[in-house]
């Protein structure tokens, strides 16, 4: 039997190109597999037929989109996931789901190879080639538009020579991956990084600039996970996708970053991901409620841990499946609804309620029914700060204490000192 190889297929270009590419270098039967993670665009059915048309001897879609929305995008939403501070890790996160479609096709294949179209350059080499080797160790992974050096023009050229059925004229400036919880878009003028963004980058976001009247929703979260907009049950590919509708209708998750990749290179991105933007500042707040604070604080370092383990590819990885546990501990009382407006490109919170809220209003409230004892505070303080004032004290028995300069206070006019 010939060997075979199975390549994570998109329908473009590039891996189009790939799939004979491969049968060519290799002399491998190629099974294109493509996986639908809410990328929307063209039909994945007419994907699958161009896949067998361009030499695929198998080619199988799968709807991943439910799978993707629950086991990846819930995840990154209760660990309030956004590396550096900013970016909701979109393409990190389909990654490791596309891995396991791509090696459950192998398995039921016979394949002995993994291939994907990534450049040597991104991440997202280093996501697949990672990903494979933790779940299928015994499978080899190849790159061939790396490893082979193709560059755009030696695919044109293969494909008109082929006389493959995809469209070699259309140039996108951008690169683009796109998923339900986002989209990404770099390369083009945006690598001269004082460049603007131009109205074109943007598909998921209308322009925040002249938005249309607020949009005030109600999210229902369940131990950290989203079960109902405005009192309606969904799920929560649902509830990201009409996150997406409405927050993106004003313009919210408009991102523009110069970031860090794994490989060492800083590169210029900009970001959509207005459901995502929306959950993770509901979901933030939900937590402020119903999170005690030092479980909160602690989660704070643990939630930018594993954002930085899922991008650089660590999905599979034990440290990862041990912070899993941790997060997924602390939402257990994560659970209440947030209101949150939606206007001109911001998602804010004006309203929250939990049946296991940690909010005392006596406890809180500076009018009559005030249940905390102040006397108290006094006593907390003196030995709270006794530490610092110890040490302040040694500091100013070596002539080191806080120098206090500047000129005298004088008195406020008109005060009649
Ligand atoms: N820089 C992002 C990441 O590594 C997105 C990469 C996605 N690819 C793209 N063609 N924009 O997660």
């Amino acid at each position: 039997m010939k060997d075979r190889v199975v390549l994570a297929y998109s329908g473009g270009l590039d891996t189009s190109v790939g799939i004979g590419w491969i049968a060519d270098a290799t002399g491998a039967e190629v099974i294109a597999v493509a996986v639908d993670v809410g990328q929307g665009g063209e039909d994945l059915e007419v994907i699958r037929r161009r896949a067998l048309d361009c030499g695929a001897v198998e080619a199988y879609v799968a709807d991943a989109r439910d799978e993707f929305a629950e086991e990846y995008c819930m995840p990154a939403l209760k660990a309030n996931a956004l590396y550096m501070d900013a970016y909701p890790l979109v393409s990190a996160l389909s990654r490791p789901l596309i891995v396991k479609h791509l090696v459950r096709a192998a398995r039921q294949f016979g394949a002995s190879t993994v291939a994907h179209g990534c450049t040597g350059k991104g991440n997202d080499q280093v996501r697949f080639e990672v990903g494979i080797t933790s779940i299928g160790p015994d499978l080899k992974c190849i790159a061939p538009i790396r490893d082979l050096a193709l560059t755009r023009d030696k695919a044109i050229d293969y494909a008109t020579r082929h006389k493959l059925p995809i469209e070699t004229t259309k140039h996108n400036p951008f690169s683009i991956d796109q998923n339900v919880w986002g989209r990404a878009v770099e390369t083009g003028y945006l690598e001269d990084i004082w460049n603007g963004p131009t109205k074109d980058v943007y598909t998921y976001t209308d322009d925040p600039t002249f938005p249309p009247v607020e949009d005030e929703v109600v999210i229902t979260f369940h131990a950290g996970i989203p079960v109902a907009l405005d009192g309606v049950p969904v799920t929560p590919l649902q509830a990201i996708q009409e996150m997406n509708r409405r927050a993106g209708a004003q313009g919210v998750g408009r991102i523009d970053i110069v970031e860090d990749r794994l490989v060492g290179i800083k590169s210029r991105e900009i970001y959509e991901a207005p459901g995502a933007m929306a959950l993770i500042a509901a979901h933030r707040e939900l937590e402020n409620v119903t999170v005690e604070r030092e479980q909160a604080r602690f989660k704070k370092r643990v939630g930018a841990r594993w954002t930085e383990l899922v991008y650089d590819g660590m999905w599979f990885s034990p440290l990862k499946r041990s912070l899993d546990a941790f997060i997924e501990d602390t939402q257990q009382y994560v659970s209440g609804e947030i209101r949150l407006v939606l206007h001109g490109g911001r998602a804010t919170v004006t309203g929250r309620r939990s049946e296991s809220s940690l909010y005392d209003f006596n406890l809180a409230t500076y009018d009559t029914g005030d249940t905390f004892d102040q006397s108290q505070a006094r006593g907390f303080i003196e030995i709270f700060g006794l530490t610092a004032k110890l040490a302040a004290a040694r500091d100013a028995r070596f002539g080191r204490g806080v120098v206090i300069s500047g000129p005298d206070l004088l008195p406020a006019e008109g005060s009649g000192a």
